[in-house]
This record gives C-alpha cells, structure tokens and sequence, in this order.
C-alpha cells in the first residue's frame, strides 16, 4: 500500500514522501532578485518530497505582481542558487515554477503599455500594483508573429533554472495566467491556429512543452492545470474535453507531472470537472492539490488516485509538515496578513515542532 509518507521513484530521483510543497507567491524578492531570507524559508522546507517554488516570471512582459521573482537574467540566476543550495544541503529536491500573467498584469509594470494576452478580453477584477490595487485592464491581443517569442521566453527560463540548479521547473498553466488565458474559451477567442478549437487553443502549451522538454529533457519538466479555478475570472465552456485532451497532448511528451489544482481558488463548488477523467488521460505522475488535510492525502494515495499530494497553505506555516504528519501532531494556523510581502515575520518564523514546546 502507498502513503503520503511513503518514498516515490521518479526515473532515477527517489523523493522521500510524496507531500509536494505547492507554488505559493509571497512577494518577498525586491526588484525580482531571490534573497537570503528566501533561501532560509525554502530550505526550512526541504523535507518535502519536492518544492515547487513560488511563480518566477520568465521575462519583464510577464510580470504581474510586486516584488515577485525572475528567472531571465544572471542575477536571477545568482538569487536563485542560494536558494537550490539551501535545499539541496538538506537533501531535497526543488522545481522552479514558470509564470507569465498575460492579461492581469497592468501597464504600471510595462511603461503605460498594455500586458498582452491571447486575445483583448477585459477581466473583472483588479491588479496588484506597487500603488495598490487598480482595475484590470483590456489587454492587448498578442500577434501571430509574437507567439515564437513567447515560447522563446519560457525555453530560455528553464535553462536559467538548471544554471541556478534546479531539478526541473513546472510550467505554470494555471490560475488564469497566460498558458490557461490562451487554454479557456472565456478569455481566447482568436481566429488563428491559437484559438477557436480545443486542439487549437491547446497549442501553445504544447509548443511551450516541446521547447522546454527538449531544453532539459521531459523528465525534468511538470505542468500545473486548474480546471475548475474562476480566479482571475476564467471560464470555459466545456473544462473536462478542454483538461482531458491536455492530458492526452501531454502523455507522449513523457513530462515527469501533471500538476492539478482541484477546487476553485474563489471559494465556489463546482463538480462539473472529474479529475480522475483527466488523470486516466495522463500516463506520467499526477499531482493533486486543493484542501488536502493528511488523512484525505494519504486515502487518495491510497486509492492511486494521485501520486502526490501539493500542500499551500500547511506548508506556508509548517516548515517541518512531514515531521509533523510523520507525528500526527497539531498545524500552525497560518497567519493570512503576511502572506504577501514583509519580512521574515509571518515567512522564516513559524516554529517548527522543537520551538513549539
Ligand atoms: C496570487 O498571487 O494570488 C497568485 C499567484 C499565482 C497563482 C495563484 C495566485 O497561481
């Protein structure tokens, strides 16, 4: 029988457990440069079987948030490998996340210009900005021609982040961010080979995919889908054909993961997505994340509906999660008002189980 705790091979990787460490952005990197405070929290975190990093934005176009990091230039790469260090001389394994926010950046992040998207569908709802919060805006509707680009972007990403160490990365095509925006019917209504149909707005996740796995190798690449997710005001039309025929795309392409987030961010319920569905079309690993307590990882282990189990919020006040799993002890209630941005308060000093007592 499998458990949360209990060790997975991968290829030649033998991860620990199977708690996963989910991508959680928390706006601690000042001018997008990984700190020393940022490598003491995800090293205090390396028991995880695997960390995946918050989202690292893999050009200046992609950027969305205040203080998030990047994964572009040499800097980057100098930030991150304190980072990959802290993880490694503890024996963990670390993926970095690759994020670009399409449509829900803002113009305060581009010198006036819009952020661009696959199509200009205005979201509802409002950005994060250095001066608060503003209303989203129409964006602009990315050109044919700029689509090589884009791939471009994420292919030279993952390079930067085997440079700074990294085990793999997980392409981000979730949460409503670009790769989703292009994915959902409700934000891409292009009239090219990139939008209209499922196979066609699936497409640049594929060719995304294919740059990144034959940059380093599939073996090292995941990619993370939210079905159900309205956040950042998604919508599709038909989610189960649109996320199964994601899955079957990216079957033969041998990527390590399929990374999906379960629920709906906002709060809804909504059930009209079986993701068992999804994970019968996928022939590599799959990653379940969404209000996961121990018990429901452990029976879903069980059952093989998943292989592992991603924990957000649990992780953000547990450093020593699997200590305490391990123990059956009681969490840290996270504290919601540092969740973005701050110090060391509320990110590198939640006492794992020896402090507590
Ligand atoms: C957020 O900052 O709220 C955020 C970032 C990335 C996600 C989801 C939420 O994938």
């Amino acid at each position: 029988m499998k458990y949360l705790l209990s060790p997975i091979t991968i290829d030649s990787t033998t991860y620990p457990n199977r708690l996963v460490m989910a991508p959680m952005t928390r706006n601690r990197a000042p001018e997008g440069i990984p700190t020393a405070l940022m490598a003491k929290y995800y090293g205090q975190r390396a028991s995880a079987g695997l960390i995946i990093t918050e989202g690292a934005q893999i050009s200046q176009q992609a950027v969305g948030y205040p203080a998030t990091p990047g994964i572009y230039s040499d800097a980057h790469i100098a930030g991150w490998q304190s980072v990959t260090q802290a993880v490694h001389q503890k024996g963990g394994h670390i993926f970095c996340q690759l994020w670009h926010c399409g449509r829900v950046s803002h113009p305060d992040y581009h010198e006036g210009n819009l952020p661009v998207a696959p199509s200009a569908v205005q979201p509802q709802g409002q950005a994060f900005t250095y001066e608060g919060l503003k209303d989203f805006v129409t964006p602009r509707a990315l050109k044919l021609e700029e689509i090589p680009q884009i791939i471009e972007q994420y292919r030279h990403a993952a390079a930067c982040a085997i440079q700074a160490g990294f085990d793999g990365i997980e392409i981000h095509a979730a949460n409503g961010y670009l790769l989703d925006q292009f994915l959902r019917s409700g934000s891409n209504n292009r009239d090219d080979i990139y939008g209209g149909s499922i196979e066609n707005r699936a497409r640049l996740l594929q060719e995304v995919c294919a740059a990144v796995c034959n940059e380093i190798g599939a073996k090292n690449v995941g990619v993370r889908i939210s079905p159900v997710n309205t956040f950042n005001d998604m919508h599709d039309a038909n989610p189960q054909s649109l996320f199964n025929h994601v899955a079957n795309m990216l079957s033969p392409m041998g990527i390590n993961y399929l990374h999906v987030v379960e629920v709906d961010m906002t709060g809804n319920t909504d059930t009209s997505v079986d993701m068992q569905q999804i994970h019968q079309h996928f022939n590599g690993h799959y990653i379940a994340n969404g209000s996961y307590t121990k018990e429901s990882g452990d029976n879903t282990i069980a059952a093989g509906d998943a292989d592992m189990v991603a924990y957000g919020i649990p992780y953000l006040a547990n450093p020593d999660l699997v200590e305490r799993f391990q123990k059956n002890s009681p969490l840290n209630e996270a504290d919601q008002s540092t969740f973005y941005g701050g110090d060391e308060h509320g990110y590198t000093d939640y006492p794992t189980l020896k402090e507590n007592t």
